[in-house]
């Protein structure tokens, strides 16, 4: 009996990993229940490390946009370190093309850096990293590649 649990948890979690090379970002996903997005921002010109001494910049609203940014997912704001992690439920399990999506800063980013432009939005675009099929539908983790400046 004491495995019980165990095997409940097991049928429960069971999982099935599907490794995915870095170079399919352009995958549509289908039923999408659970979103992940991690990533840095670094106090530079560019929002990215410029080496190790590269320190983060808390407290920053970072935002996950789809479709040309006429679809805002989720945010999150970074912490000490400058990491970021954007989570998203989704209850119904969502269909939609993850290469249409970027994190985005809007500058002025709040915070002691000075290095980073005064105006503009930093963008980012995620690239995947595992699709995990679950019971309830698929959990996708991403992380956030390198900002670039775009204007206005
Ligand atoms: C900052 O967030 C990252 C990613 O969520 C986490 O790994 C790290 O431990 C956090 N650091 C602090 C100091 O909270």
């Amino acid at each position: 009996m004491a495995q019980y649990p165990t095997m409940l948890l097991l049928a429960l979690f069971f999982v099935v990993a599907i490794p995915l090379a870095h170079s399919t970002i352009t995958t549509e996903l289908t039923n999408l229940v659970e979103l992940r997005v991690a990533g840095v921002l670094s106090c530079s010109a560019t929002g990215n490390p410029v080496d190790t001494t590269s320190q983060g910049i808390a407290g920053v609203n970072v935002v996950l946009v789809c479709n040309g940014g006429q679809t805002e997912l989720g945010q999150a704001i970074t912490n000490i370190t400058g990491a970021y992690e954007v989570t998203l439920h989704l209850v119904d399990g969502l269909s939609f093309d993850t290469s249409t999506c970027f994190t985005t800063v809007r500058l002025p980013a709040v915070g002691s850096c000075t290095l980073l432009p005064p105006t503009g939005i930093l963008q980012a675009p995620i690239t995947i990293i595992s699709l995990t099929q679950s019971v309830v539908g698929v959990v996708g983790v991403f992380v956030g590649g390198l900002f670039s400046v775009v204007s206005l």
